[in-house]
């Protein structure tokens, strides 16, 4: 897999245009979606490049992610003359990133993009590292494919636009990335404060460092066949926690679940792998802080588990794989749990975080 260039922005426009002139293209499309258009695009419009490009707009959220978008984007693109040697540019959150990155890469086989990430997650997360998709027949990220964009180019100005819950979303990757890189990145991150007005000095601080830890990951292992599998931490529970809040209707931001099964799953690291009891719950603590709870009860035990057995990371259809920490930065990727090992983490987290 070929390499992205990430640039921490100092000069939004200036970078952009640094960007799209490391491309020979023939014609620029810009993908945003109805948010984007309205609040990001403004601020880089008058770059000629931008200005003359195609513009293409889908829906927003997650809701959007669908195939029926991506048909649409793929429609404009051939419809208003894409080649091979076209480029794209994706404005937006993670939806865009991953819808639009999708679209770049199945398009004639393969054309060239760019990723300008509008929000936390997108930032820390989605836009970084080369998997693009769309959900699909009821499953988040069903069909999709590793195809990094060339440049990613983050500018924590946007995030001044975004809710606290937005950041918060976010901030539970950056969370993950610290528990897996090292002590001292755990105990920086828990030592941000949410309480007060943001510090966004600070967090353009942290946000660099995180994206970094994931760059290093997935630049060792592109296609998660080895060391790329630390980043789904907290995913395998998260996942089952955003699936069952889909069920009802619920709506629940990504970040969120993936606070909630960092608790669970640093749970199973102490019960497993001897993770450090006043480690877990300082951690708790901070996500109970900030995040609050996801209500379930135990009658919710065998769904959330049923949903687990679905995730696409499992081997086989009876062994639920988690990565585990030893310790802050000692990653225990391939492990299993029993179901009285899960059921005995839900319990935790009902008791610690009720
Ligand atoms: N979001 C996890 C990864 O990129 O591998």
């Amino acid at each position: 897999m070929s390499k992205q260039e990430i640039i921490i922005c100092k000069n939004l426009k200036e970078d952009i245009r640094k960007a799209v002139s490391s491309h020979k293209y023939d014609k620029m499309f810009v993908l945003t979606d109805e948010h984007t258009k309205d609040l990001c695009l403004p601020l880089v419009e008058d770059i000629l490049s931008i200005k003359e490009a195609i513009h293409i707009c889908i829906g927003v959220e997650d809701v959007n992610k669908t195939l029926e978008s991506l048909s649409h984007v793929w429609t404009e693109l051939s419809c208003k003359g894409a080649t091979r040697h076209s480029l794209l540019i994706n404005i937006g959150g993670g939806m865009v990133t991953d819808l639009g990155g999708f679209a770049a890469a199945t398009f004639k086989r393969g054309i060239s993009y760019i990723n300008i990430p509008t929000t936390l997650l997108s930032m820390v997360d989605a836009a970084v590292g080369g998997k693009t998709g769309i959900n699909f027949n009821g499953l988040k990220n069903e069909i999709g494919a590793f195809a990094p964009a060339s440049h990613v180019i983050i500018d924590c100005n946007f995030l001044k636009t975004l809710d606290l819950k937005n950041i918060l979303s976010g901030y539970a990757e950056m969370l993950k990335h610290g528990l897996i890189s090292s002590e001292d990145e755990r105990k920086e991150l828990l030592g941000f404060n949410f309480c007060d007005e943001i510090d966004y000095g600070r967090l353009q601080e942290l946000v660099g460092k995180s994206v970094f830890i994931k760059e290093k990951i997935v630049e060792q292992d592109p296609f998660e066949k080895n060391i790329r599998k630390a980043l789904n931490l907290g995913h395998t529970i998260g996942h089952a926690f955003e699936s069952l809040a889909l069920k009802r209707e619920h709506h629940m931001l990504h970040g969120y679940a993936v606070a909630w099964g960092i608790v669970c799953e640093l749970y199973l690291s102490f019960l497993k792998t001897n993770f450090p009891k006043d480690k877990l719950y300082q951690t708790v603590s901070f996500i109970k802080e900030n995040y609050g709870k996801m209500p379930f009860t135990c009658k919710d035990y065998d769904t959330l588990y049923e949903l687990m057995t679905h995730d696409k990371k499992n081997d086989t259809a009876d062994t639920i794989n988690f990565t585990l920490l030893s310790e802050a930065g000692v990653i225990k990727i391939n492990q299993t749990a029993t179901k009285e090992e899960i059921f005995e983490s839900l319990d935790f987290y009902c008791e610690t975080m009720g």
